[in-house]
C-alpha cells in the first residue's frame, strides 16, 4: 500500500460519495427499502477524508454518525438521491456510489394511510432512474466513477456488464458467499474489475479495510489519468 503511506495524496480532490439504502414511500406511513446498513459507504468517506479529499457523503437513512471533517447530505428517496448527485456531480473528481438505491417505486403514494380493506394487494410500481448510468454518460474525461455490484449469479459477467454500461473506471463487486461479509456486517470481501479489465480479488476484512483498498485502486487510477 505505497501510494496510501504518502502524506495526503488526495489532497485538492473532491469526492462524492453516496450510502445506505433508499425509501420509497407507499403511503404516508409505509414505504418499500433495503437492508443496507450505509457502514461500506461511511467507511469510504472516513477512508477518503484522511487522504486529504474534500468529501461529500450523500446519504439514505441510517443510525450511523458523520465522520470528521465529511459534509454530509440527508436524503430519502432514490429521486431525492438523484438530485442531490446531479447538484454535486459536476464538481466532483470521483463519485464513489455505493449506496442501495431502489429500483422501482410505487407509481403513485397513497395520500393516506392505505386500509387493510382487501385480502390482497397489489402495488403498480415504476423503474426508478439509474444515477450511475446518468452520471456515467456525463462523465469527463478526468472524472473517475466507481460503482458498486451485488449479484448472486454469473458474478463476474454481470458485474463487467454494469461497469461498461454504466461508463465506470471501477466496479466493486460484493461477494455475499462468506459468512460475515454484506449489508449488515461489518466486513466485505470484493473483487474490483477496472475499466481495461484488470480484475483482483481480496480477502473478507473490515469495512474500513476494504475502503482503504478501493481508495488504493481510484489512486492508481487517478495517477493512469494524470
Ligand atoms: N444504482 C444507481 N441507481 C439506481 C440503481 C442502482 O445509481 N437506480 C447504482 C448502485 O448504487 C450501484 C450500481 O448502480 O453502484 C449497481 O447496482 P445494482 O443494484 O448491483 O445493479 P442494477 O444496475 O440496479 O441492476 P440489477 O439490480 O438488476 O442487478
Ligand atoms: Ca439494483
Amino acid at each position: 500500500n505505497t501510494l496510501l503511506e504518502t502524506n495526503a495524496p488526495l489532497s485538492g480532490k473532491k469526492v462524492l460519495i453516496t450510502a445506505g439504502p433508499t425509501y420509497e414511500a407507499i403511503d404516508p406511513v409505509r414505504f418499500i427499502g433495503n437492508h443496507s446498513s450505509g457502514k461500506m459507504g461511511f467507511a469510504l468517506a472516513e477512508v477518503f477524508q484522511k487522504l486529504g479529499a474534500k468529501v461529500t457523503l450523500i446519504s439514505g437513512p441510517t443510525s450511523l454518525s458523520t465522520p470528521n471533517c465529511v459534509s454530509r447530505i440527508n436524503i430519502t428517496s432514490a429521486a431525492e438521491m438523484l438530485q442531490a448527485c446531479s447538484e454535486n456531480f459536476e464538481e466532483a473528481d470521483i463519485l464513489i456510489m455505493s449506496a442501495a438505491v431502489a429500483d422501482y417505486r410505487p407509481k403513485e403514494v397513497a395520500a393516506d394511510k392505505i386500509k387493510k380493506d382487501e385480502d390482497s394487494l397489489i402495488l403498480d410500481l415504476e423503474k426508478t432512474t439509474d444515477i450511475l448510468k446518468t452520471l456515467g454518460a456525463k462523465k469527463r474525461e478526468n472524472q473517475i466513477i466507481v460503482g458498486f455490484a451485488l449479484e448472486t449469479t454469473n458474478e463476474l459477467a454481470n458485474a463487467e456488464a454494469k461497469l461498461k454500461r454504466k461508463n465506470l473506471d471501477l466496479i466493486i463487486l460484493n461477494s455475499l458467499k462468506d459468512e460475515g461479509a454484506g449489508f449488515a456486517g461489518d466486513q466485505n470481501k470484493i473483487t474490483t474489475i477496472d475499466s481495461s479489465g484488470n480484475k483482483q480479488t481480496f480477502d473478507l476484512k473490515s469495512k474500513v479495510e476494504v475502503a482503504k483498498d478501493i481508495a488504493q485502486e481510484v489512486l492508481s487510477l487517478l495517477s493512469k489519468k494524470q
